[in-house]
């Protein structure tokens, strides 16, 4: 495991997403009330970047054909059968630490 800083928590509004690199990768963040998800910034559709999506709550739906999943579980909701890449997430004092590696 290894964690990368990639943003401040003072760039990241509540609902607002954001896409940041770590390791070569894009990484899609969101801040809740309740904490920061990450998860790849890439549609299991067709690739699209999801950043460029809309949010409804927890909801997170596909600019491009309107997929959406749900990112507390990074599971899909419409289709149910996809799934989002998740990366663990760790706050320091004001920073925000993602590990790709840890993917799931
Ligand atoms: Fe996201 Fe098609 S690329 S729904």
């Amino acid at each position: 495991m290894s964690f990368e800083r990639v943003a401040e928590l003072s760039d990241l509004w509540i609902g607002e997403l954001k896409s940041v690199r770590a390791e070569g990768r894009s990484v899609l963040l969101v801040r809740f009330e309740t904490g920061i998800v990450a998860n790849e910034d890439r549609c299991p559709h067709q690739a699209y970047p999801l950043s460029r999506g809309e949010l409804d709550g927890r909801t997170l739906r596909c600019a491009a054909h309107g997929w959406e999943f749900d990112l507390a579980t990074g599971r899909g909701v419409n289709p149910a059968s996809c799934r989002l890449v998740s990366f663990p997430v760790r706050i320091a004092g004001e920073s925000i630490w993602v590990d790709v590696g840890g993917a799931t």
